[in-house]
């Protein structure tokens, strides 16, 4: 059997177009701002500097080449096992410009390297170029963690990638009246039947991904677009907040000890609710899709609504299931590869944007914005599927799966394309709200 050749070319192009975007993301940043440590939940940008470095170096370098860049000393420093994010900021983490150039050591060895590897050769990390578009994957994953960390820093806003400020920044007013604004109570029904969930692909999609399954879903509705700013709004004046009935007995402690009263971020002024966004300040937007809420209050605004979170096999169907072809599509406009054309993404914007910005963004079964805007909550446990195998490393996934963590889905505003399929299961604690989260709602329905 001939295995098809490496795109070394592509991988090359990738390699440098990601390391340009961490590049612009930490460029208009303070010393300052990337040593400190803003929020426990969060690592100091330099640990994710080095960390990027580190993560290509084991891989590229020494799992796959059997030799590293020489920097032997910062290896321990990395392991995020071994320091948890809230003790990063007491490593003896290298400046900046020691990372900085970490990243380009490792780098130029990666690529020498590449120059030797035979783009037919067929282990189980180069087939399909895994080990590459898992490299890559992790440099986009940390371009959200930092800007989640961005989101969490005080002070200045933040001046954009490259010191370009956001397109979002007071212009993110566009496309609606294009037919496909949210009507209240707006559902997608799915009558229940056999599909697939998951895929086999073994060069972009991650372990947990995998195998692809084949389900019986029961009848379900869905919400054709994310729960809004606006109708939150109205779950916080109707008292959804002090309404025990709607709350968990896990949320009702959390909603205690955190004292919640609105999303992460927001505050009144003036009689009305305004929001941090990028370290701006701005009257909360009631068309846009509510983002920083927890999985606790996700599910109380549900419950309210006399509705329910969606299971992820739910969620992946909305997005996913063509009943016409029964198949299921990578992205929910098809099996094109997301950009920032098709969806909110790419930190184009500073958050989330207005429905009806991207009309394409629509799923066979007729739900917009599943991919982009704000990662989903979904009802569902970190759990493997049927016949999963940790591969390559067990602490990507295998080491999460559990009780403790709730599944989200879908991508954010500042998800690079690279790092989101409808396939793609995101986790986090149902305390969690400095991600760029939120949701829709789901419930049963008859066939
Ligand atoms: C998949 C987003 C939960 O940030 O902890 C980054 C991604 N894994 N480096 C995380 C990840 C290793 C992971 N999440
Ligand atoms: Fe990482």
């Amino acid at each position: 059997m001939t295995v098809p050749a490496l795109p070394l070319g592509l991988l090359r192009d990738r390699l440098g177009e990601a390391r340009s975007r961490t590049l612009e993301l930490v460029a208009p940043l303070s010393d300052s701002d990337v040593t400190r440590q803003h929020n426990p939940l969060m690592s100091p940008i330099v640990w994710d500097l080095g960390h990027i470095a580190h993560f290509e170096e084991v891989w590229l370098l020494e799992n796959i080449a059997g030799a590293g860049s020489g920097a032997e000393g910062l290896r321990g420093i990395y392991d995020a096992f071994r320091h948890p994010r809230a003790t990063r900021d007491r490593l003896p983490l290298p400046d900046r410009a020691t990372c900085l150039a970490y990243l380009a050591d490792v780098r130029r060895a990666v690529l020498r390297r590449m120059d030797r590897i035979d783009p037919r050769a067929d282990t189980p990390l180069l087939r399909g170029a895994y080990v590459f578009n898992m490299v890559l994957q992790h440099e986009y994953q940390h371009n959200e963690t930092i800007l989640q960390t961005l989101q969490l820093m005080e002070g200045k806003p933040y001046a954009g990638i490259g010191g370009k400020p956001y397109a979002g920044l007071g212009g993110n007013w566009c496309g609606v009246g294009q037919g496909n604004e949210p009507q209240a109570d707006d559902m997608v029904h799915f009558p229940g039947g056999d599909v697939f969930v998951g895929t086999d692909d073994r060069s972009q999609a991650y372990d947990n991904e995998r195998p692809r399954t084949r389900l019986r879903v029961e009848p379900f509705r869905i919400d054709r677009h994310p729960v809004d700013n606006g109708a939150f709004m109205d779950f916080i004046a109707a008292g959804g907040y002090r309404t025990d009935a709607h709350w968990s007995k896990a949320g009702l402690a959390w909603r205690a000890g955190e004292r919640a009263e609105a999303p992460l971020f927001w505050f009144r002024r003036d009689g009305v609710w305004w929001t941090r966004a990028m370290g701006g300040e701005v009257p909360v937007d009631p068309a846009l899709p509510v983002c920083h809420v927890s999985w606790y209050e996700a599910d109380a605004f549900a419950r309210r609504a006399g509705k329910r979170l969606p299971t992820e096999a739910e969620w992946e169907v909305a997005a996913s299931w063509d009943p016409v072809r029964e198949r299921a599509v990578l992205y929910p406009w098809g099996d094109e590869p997301a950009t920032p054309t098709h969806a909110n993404l790419d930190a184009v914007r500073s958050g989330p944007a207005r429905p009806g910005s991207h009309p394409g963004n629509v799923s066979p079964l007729g739900c917009y914005g599943m991919i982009g805007d704000v990662w989903e909550w979904t009802a569902s446990r970190f759990l493997p599927y049927p016949g999963f195998q940790a591969f390559p490393y067990r602490e990507y996934s295998e080491v999460f799966f559990g009780d403790e963590y709730r599944v989200l889905r879908g991508g954010s505003w500042a998800t690079r394309p690279g790092a989101i399929r409808n396939t793609f299961r995101n986790w986090d604690f149902p305390q969690r709200r400095q991600i760029f989260s939120g949701f829709r709602c789901a419930s049963d329905a008859k066939s």
